[in-house]
């Protein structure tokens, strides 16, 4: 039996087998409206569904004309719980229940965007974010990564736009104002992984499985950005199996996208500051490539297990990074990963006693956009990495990596399950992981018990140029030349400036000399402006606090929101301009941002 503290949903009674959607996208009134047949299967006798709402209008539950009794209650946090009398099921039986619905204004999964705020102005925009609990906001449904479903939709919108969905386009047919568009997913999948997005797109083909669809101003720079996608995906099922997805097409949504990525199957959603021409950020498509396998094959049973969704595919997206770009870059990858994320964020954003640093998290009465860190992601991954030196053989570990997505494959588990094949698969090494300390690794809050052994030569230069930031008297750093720097690689300049970040705050006169030498903020790489503007605000230097307002107004991406505005509004100086910010961007934030931000302040 599984508890999902994030759920209200009767899914260890009865499940979703399959839902039917059919959507009417109105952007006047910035709702959808629509029904939904949900295909419910009982693994036990039972008389009634319980399904997870949020801001829903529901206009009724039906069996066939049959109207059935329902009610809603409220839960803060979650949203509705809606129980259905669905008269009795017997264990085995199937039955199809329809409900007649429209999203409510606040749908937290959805963000319908005014012209204004796309890259050409023409026509409005639509996209959703389910993960990790805001597909109840846009369908009645059992909203736990536990239980998966097919689905199949039509939808109409209007003819400017086209639609997409995280599923196989199946045609659309156009009636004067407005085209249908029909869609399947046969793979059964969590709902967090149901999207949808309509905008003023074109498509421009990549390889005969992947594509890449944006506005018409930015489709060739995307297809020049994301060019290696065909090339990762064969990587990954190199490592991991077969892809079943049939298409992996991206998506470039507008800059309030609070992702980097986001895996939706078939599509995966991107973020318009990865296109730095110069194809620097495409770790983060490897990694959205990884979810195909890790998450969206083998998916996290509740949200207190997402290390295994984010751990494994971190892990994963260095493999395929290594296989393509060599084992150094790997190395390189997994230490900044250690040393400037994990770190930082188990001693700064919380401490080395806060439950969020835990691997497992217990969820209870916590709202997983709350609670979201970096923590599952490299402590996750670095928690593998150690277990694969301790395995000693890096093959090894591969092929237990590709035999544990085949065993679990369509399946949604928790990490006893995980722990359990582990210790089956390496039988032969009973020893080795003995002296792995499971508990502390997995239930401990705080830096890990271990540290995994990582090549440190790609980090050396990097820390040489910062030292010559840090270690040098005032006056010597104006003579430093920009070119070293220039000619590193985005990452590399990063980790460059990470590691004068780490060190104490610089002067004022070094700051005006980094910002000046390097032109950080002209960087075409979010990353690199981004980490320069932690180093300026960590030390507080006033000059900087346009450029960083600026910056949270321009890019959406949480990643880049959270610990700006969290460093502006504890700045005593700065605060009341963040907080005026803040209000002034409300309106065109996306809901699951301001939500986060609004917390924050
Ligand atoms: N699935 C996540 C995004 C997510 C997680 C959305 C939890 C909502 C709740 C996605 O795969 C992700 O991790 N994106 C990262 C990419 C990075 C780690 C390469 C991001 O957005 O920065
Ligand atoms: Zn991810």
């Amino acid at each position: 039996m599984i508890v999902d503290p994030s759920s209200a949903a009767n899914f260890n009674e009865i499940k979703i087998a399959h839902i039917d959607l059919n959507w009417d996208v109105d952007f006047t009134k910035k709702q959808i409206a629509g029904s939904a047949v949900l295909k419910v299967k009982a693994n036990q006798k039972t008389r009634k569904l319980v399904l997870d709402g949020k801001a829903l209008n529901i206009q009724g539950f039906f069996e066939g004309d049959k109207s059935l009794d329902f009610v809603v209650e409220k839960n803060d946090l979650y949203g509705e719980k809606i129980t259905v009398q669905i008269g009795d099921l017997d264990a085995g039986a199937d039955k199809d229940i329809l409900v007649r619905y429209s999203t409510g204004e606040s749908a937290s999964a959805l963000q319908f965007l005014d012209r204004e705020l796309t890259k050409d102005k023409h026509e409005p925009f639509l996209f959703s974010q389910c993960q990790s609990i805001h597909a109840r906001s846009i369908v009645p449904c059992m909203d736990s990564p536990s239980v998966k479903q097919t689905y199949n939709a039509t939808v109409s919108v209007p003819s400017e736009l086209t639609c997409l969905m995280s599923a196989i386009s199946e045609g659309s047919s156009v009636d004067g104002p407005k085209t249908t568009y029909k869609f399947k997913q046969p793979v059964p999948i969590p709902a967090y992984l149901l999207a949808i997005v309509a905008g003023r797109l074109e498509k421009k083909k990549i390889s005969d499985r992947c594509a890449v669809w944006a506005e018409p101003s930015v489709v060739d720079s995307a297809a020049y950005e994301f060019a290696d996608t065909e090339k990762m995906l064969k990587t990954a099922e190199d490592l991991a199996g077969p892809y079943v997805w049939g298409r992996y097409d991206l998506v470039v949504l507008p800059p309030s996208f609070p992702f980097g990525g986001m895996e939706n199957p078939c599509l995966t959603f991107v973020t318009p500051t990865l296109l730095a021409g110069d194809r620097s950020l495409a770790n983060v498509i490897a990694h959205e490539i990884a979810h195909s396998w890790t998450g969206n094959l083998v998916t996290n049973a509740t949200w207190e297990h997402f290390w295994l969704n984010e751990g494994f595919t971190v892990f994963l997206e260095r493999k395929i990074m290594g296989r393509l770009y060599g084992e150094q870059q790997r190395q390189f990858s997994a230490l900044v990963g250690y040393e400037d994320n994990l770190l930082p964020c188990i001693h700064d954003q919380f401490d080395c006693h806060h439950p969020y640093t835990k691997l497992i998290t217990d969820l209870k009465g916590v709202d997983p956009d709350d609670s979201y860190s970096v923590v599952p992601y490299e402590k996750g991954s670095a928690f593998l990495m150690y277990i694969e030196q301790q395995i000693g053989s890096n093959e090894r570990f591969e092929e237990f990596l590709k035999q544990y997505l085949t065993k679990f494959k369509y399946q949604s588990i928790t990490t006893d399950d995980w722990k359990a094949y582990l210790e089956q698969f390496f039988a032969d090494k009973k020893p080795v992981l003995g002296n792995i300390d499971f508990d502390t690794w997995l239930k401990t809050a705080g830096v890990p018990p271990n540290k995994p052994k990582y090549d440190e030569t790609l980090v050396e230069a990097c820390r040489g140029l910062a030292k010559k930031w840090t270690d040098s008297t005032d006056s010597a750093v104006d003579s430093i030349t920009p070119d070293e720097f220039q000619k590193m690689a985005a990452a590399a300049q990063v980790k460059v400036l990470q590691c004068i970040r780490s060190a104490d705050p610089l002067s004022m006169h070094k700051l005006e000399a980094l910002d000046r030498t390097y032109s950080l903020l002209a960087s075409k790489n979010c990353e690199v402006q981004f980490a320069w503007l932690q180093i300026a605000v960590k030390a507080k230097w006033a000059a900087v606090i346009p450029s960083a307002l600026q910056f949270v107004t321009n890019y959406g991406r949480l990643k880049y929101l959270r610990p700006l505005y969290r460093n502006l509004f504890s700045w005593k100086e700065a605060r009341p301009a963040a907080v005026a910010k803040f209000v002034e961007n409300m309106p065109s934030m996306h809901p699951i941002s301001v939500q986060v931000i609004k917390r924050l302040m």
